[in-house]
């Protein structure tokens, strides 16, 4: 009989990717996937603990799933991912939920079908959050789930202890990928049909540092897999801003597959905050950066990260993020209200502010946002830009800009998941309205 999995993913595209590996092993285990819980013989979690909120969800979904187990003996739960590697938690889980049967912290996930065999041949729970290896995690297949597009890791892990930034924590030391192996993965998807790859990395500007060759291994990678053969999009997360070299950047200027867009998270624009966060960069440093970007590549599309509310940030402090917002124009800004996380250095700081003033804060920047994004968008009126169609919908086709944009394409005589031409000729909402020319 067949059976089935569901894989409930939280967090970011690393945790997506992560994601399509697990199911890459169910896939070959014999498994299908279903949206079904009731249908469900394996269940995963593949958590976040970034912020509370991500971990609260993963907590009550899957609390929720307890009177379905009690009907489906047989159902095996797994839970995984950054919130299982969290001591803490992982044992709470374990207390908590004894109807959970693998727990799985994030440095042996790729040993996931070893533990799930084991689970069905013992019915025994399996409890393995490890501390971390100095070696590369084992690269499994993936069962691909995101249509045209295709993740590639190219690190793992980050060095650079953000004082509000659990990461480090639970993802352990900067690890990168052999550049041939990279390159080879990238060829392989271009010939069999992806029309973008977006490369994964919690700080890709320090991609093979840890080779200790001299060189600036991440420009000398984005030019190898641009210089491969195809109709592709190529485009990368996520760059920081002590770390993003002018070689870089000219690497993507010169290049005829890697997007024009680049998300450079800045947190805040306040340099007292930015020195209290451990980010290693001024305000000046930072604007100067996006100068240099623009100088080479006129038409980027930036996006950022900011987090409001970070302990003792003042009113002033505040206002100098919308100040950078403004200058900056970005064109999509992910904004968050500052989460405490245990085992960060300011967890323990003073000044914690109150969520009423957080949220107040957040209200602002994202109304400003708003309206930074409505002057950029009409920008695109008239202009004639690349578009990848992506699917076809009650007769309407949509696709994408470069830089991720929806556009409604008009005129297309024959859909098929591919690069086209059109002029943008109207605005709705968040989408834009184009022709397709000839
Ligand atoms: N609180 C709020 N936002 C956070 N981020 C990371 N840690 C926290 C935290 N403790 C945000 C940062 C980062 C993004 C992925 O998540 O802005 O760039
Ligand atoms: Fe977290 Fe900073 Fe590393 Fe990004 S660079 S993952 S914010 S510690």
């Amino acid at each position: 009989m067949q059976k089935f999995y569901k894989i409930v993913t939280f967090g970011c595209q690393m945790n997506v990717h992560e994601s399509e590996k697990l199911a890459g092993v169910l896939e070959s285990m014999g498994y299908r996937a279903t949206e079904d819980e009731t249908q469900a013989d394996v269940v995963v979690f593949n958590t976040c603990c970034v912020r509370e909120a991500a971990e609260q969800k993963a907590m009550g979904n899957i609390g929720a799933l307890k009177p379905l187990k009690k009907k489906k003996k047989d159902m095996i739960i797994a839970v995984c991912g950054c919130m299982t590697q969290e001591k803490k938690r992982a044992e709470e889980i374990y207390k908590k939920f004894p109807f959970v049967n693998i727990i799985l912290g994030t440095h042996n996930t790729y040993k996931f079908k070893e533990y799930l065999e084991q689970v069905l041949a013992t019915k025994k729970r399996v409890y393995q959050v490890v501390p971390e290896e100095p070696c590369l995690p084992v690269e499994v297949e993936s069962y691909r789930t995101s249509g045209y597009n295709a993740w590639v890791n190219i690190m793992y892990g980050c060095n650079n202890f953000c004082t509000y930034c659990i990461v480090p924590y639970v993802r352990g030391r900067e690890k990168s990928r052999p550049m041939e192996d990279i390159v080879a993965e990238c060829k392989k998807l271009i010939a069999d049909g992806y029309k973008e790859i977006t490369l994964l990395g919690q700080n890709v500007n320090s991609y093979g540092n840890t080779f200790n060759n001299g060189k600036n291994n991440f420009a000398e990678l984005l030019r190898q897999i641009d210089a491969l053969d195809g109709n592709f999009n190529l485009k990368f997360l996520t760059s920081h801003p002590k770390d993003l070299s002018e070689e870089v950047v000219k690497v993507i200027a010169e290049s005829k597959h890697i997007s024009h867009m680049i998300h450079l998270p800045v947190q805040c624009g306040s340099d007292r905050i930015l020195k209290l966060m451990n980010r290693n960069y001024t305000v000046e440093h930072y604007i100067k950066t996006i100068e240099m970007i623009r100088k080479y590549i006129p038409d980027v599309n930036l996006s950022t990260d900011i987090i409001v509310g970070f302990p003792t940030e003042t009113e002033e402090d505040f206002e100098m993020t919308l100040d950078l917002m403004k200058k900056v124009q970005y064109n999509t800004a992910f904004c968050f209200i500052y989460s405490k996380r245990t085992g960060t250095p300011a967890e323990k700081m003073d000044g914690q502010v109150p969520l009423a003033t957080k949220r107040e804060r957040v209200n602002r920047l994202l109304a400003l946002q708003r309206e930074i994004e409505k002057n950029i968008f009409n920008r695109f009126l008239g202009q004639t830009i690349k578009v990848l169609m992506t699917s076809r919908k009650e007769g309407k086709v949509l696709g994408k800009t470069d830089c991720g944009i929806n556009v409604i394409i008009e005129g297309v005589k024959e859909f098929k998941v591919d690069f086209v031409t059109v002029k943008i000729k109207d605005i709705k909402n968040t989408k834009l309205i184009g022709e397709i020319v000839e």
